[in-house]
């Protein structure tokens, strides 16, 4: 489920009116659904009931902190990627014994920090890291706590940018080879092998390329159970979740359409269960976008409606350096109008923000309410891969963040300022 609806001739997040908010805050305005994320985050534990499974959060999905601490209080890991992500787990409460370190370029100063601070695991991803880690832990005179990342060779079926685990892909080390590196990780003196690991990709639509990777690499994580000791298993993230039905109307309720779409978590969980449970080994998962990416939407105004010979633009005050998601991977985000009645009026427009990019664009030649200057609209589903992809371009300050709990609206992060972009600068 989640928790974005009309009440009243307007479009709630859970009980609090998104108008207000865009009245109260400004836009452009990321909103999001504190319930929406406990749903989802509880909903994926509960599927797994049958395994010995611990979730990791993938931090850069969305990693604010307020959002950061409602899951460390579901009890949530956390995946990283950055020093400065494992930093603000820590600033959130975080513990950083249930941090596992993943990516294909961690520094020395990133590996010292994480070993200071005692994360749960390394997820290597190439020889020459595997060495570098030893080494650095060497320096400290401790042992660093490793996996390794296989990359299966299966084809994740996504948009070819977030597609990660075909060899062509720089991730992982290819499946042939992993079993030699665990060999020589075991005589590295400063490391202590823990678990392997694998993700294959993000926004996957069907369970399938998930079968054939698990089918893959299962095997081998039980023979390296029995080799090396590895105590976990990582299966990484990438579910995919819908886009394209993004509000609950009426009694039709989001989660219900799931009926027909392609990957359920049940479904997930029917499949993915049985073929790890006799392992005997811990399970870890590491979704985003499955627990943030419908929690969240991006509120804006729309400035001007231009009517070009070609095509009406809709030019609203977001842009691309906001949500990059359309203009990086053609992503679809529904958009739709704060006040109701609007919808029963239609035009085909497009959606553009206002940065000098033609790729400045929401959507194009789209079904739309025919919103007008001063209307408020949201893009939905922009909780994961939203605020945390957003940048300065055109010297645009970063957009505030407000999360929703019930009746009750926090700001979690304000709008920054000007004085603010230039601040660093010598
Ligand atoms: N684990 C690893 C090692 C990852 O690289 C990722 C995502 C995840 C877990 C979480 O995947 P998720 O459950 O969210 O699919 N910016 C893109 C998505 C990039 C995903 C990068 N890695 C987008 O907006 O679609």
């Amino acid at each position: 489920m989640h928790s974005f609806h009309y009440a009243h001739g307007l479009l709630h997040c859970e009980e609090v009116s998104l108008a207000d908010l865009a009245a109260e805050f400004g836009t452009p305005l990321y909103v999001y659904s504190a319930r929406t994320i406990r749903d989802h985050y509880t909903r994926l534990d509960e599927a797994l009931a049958g395994l010995d499974h611990h979730i990791a959060y993938a931090v850069k999905a969305n990693s604010n902190l307020s959002i950061l601490r409602i899951l460390r209080e579901l009890g949530s890991g956390f995946d990283i990627v950055s020093g400065g992500e494992l930093f603000r787990v820590l600033e959130a409460g975080g513990d950083p014994a249930t941090c596992t370190f993943a990516g294909v370029g961690k520094t020395r100063e990133e590996i010292r920090y994480a070993l200071e601070e005692g994360i749960y695991c390394f997820n290597v991803e190439s020889e020459a890291e595997l060495e570098f880690v030893n080494e650095v832990a060497g320096e400290m005179q401790v042992t660093a706590p490793v996996a390794i990342r296989v990359n299966p060779n299966v084809d994740a079926q996504t948009h070819k940018y977030i597609s990660t685990g075909k060899s062509e892909n720089k991730f992982g080390i290819d499946y042939e080879f992993v079993a030699g590196l665990y060999q020589r990780a075991g005589n590295c003196p400063h490391l202590a092998v823990r678990g392997i690991q694998m993700h294959i990709g993000s926004q996957l639509r069907s369970v399938e390329p998930f079968v054939e990777a698990i089918e893959r690499v299962a095997p081998l994580a039980a023979e390296l159970k029995a080799d090396h000791g590895i105590e976990f298993f990582s299966i990484g993230g990438g579910i995919g979740i819908i886009y394209d039905a993004a509000l609950e109307s009426g009694d039709v309720a989001w989660w219900s359409r799931q009926d027909d779409a392609p990957l359920t978590i049940d479904r997930y969980a029917a499949e993915v269960v049985p073929r790890l449970k006799d392992l005997g080994l811990k399970i870890l998962l590491e979704p985003g976008r499955y627990i943030a990416g419908n929690a969240g939407v991006l509120l804006t105004s729309c400035l001007y409606e231009k009517a070009g010979s070609a095509k009406t633009f809709k030019v609203v005050d977001a842009g691309m350096n906001d949500l990059i998601r359309p203009a990086l991977y053609e992503g679809h985000h529904e958009i739709v109008p704060v006040r109701e009645d609007l919808n029963a009026r239609r035009k085909t427009a497009d959606v553009v923000g206002p940065i000098c990019e033609t790729g400045d664009f929401f959507c194009q030649d789209r079904d739309l309410a025919d919103f007008q200057a001063g209307d408020v609209v949201a893009l939905m589903s922009a909780g994961a891969y939203g605020f945390t992809m957003a940048s300065n371009y055109n010297t645009r300050p970063m957009p505030a963040e407000v999360l929703v709990d019930g009746s009750e609206a926090r700001l979690i992060r304000r709008r920054q300022t000007w004085h603010e972009l230039v601040a660093p600068e010598l």
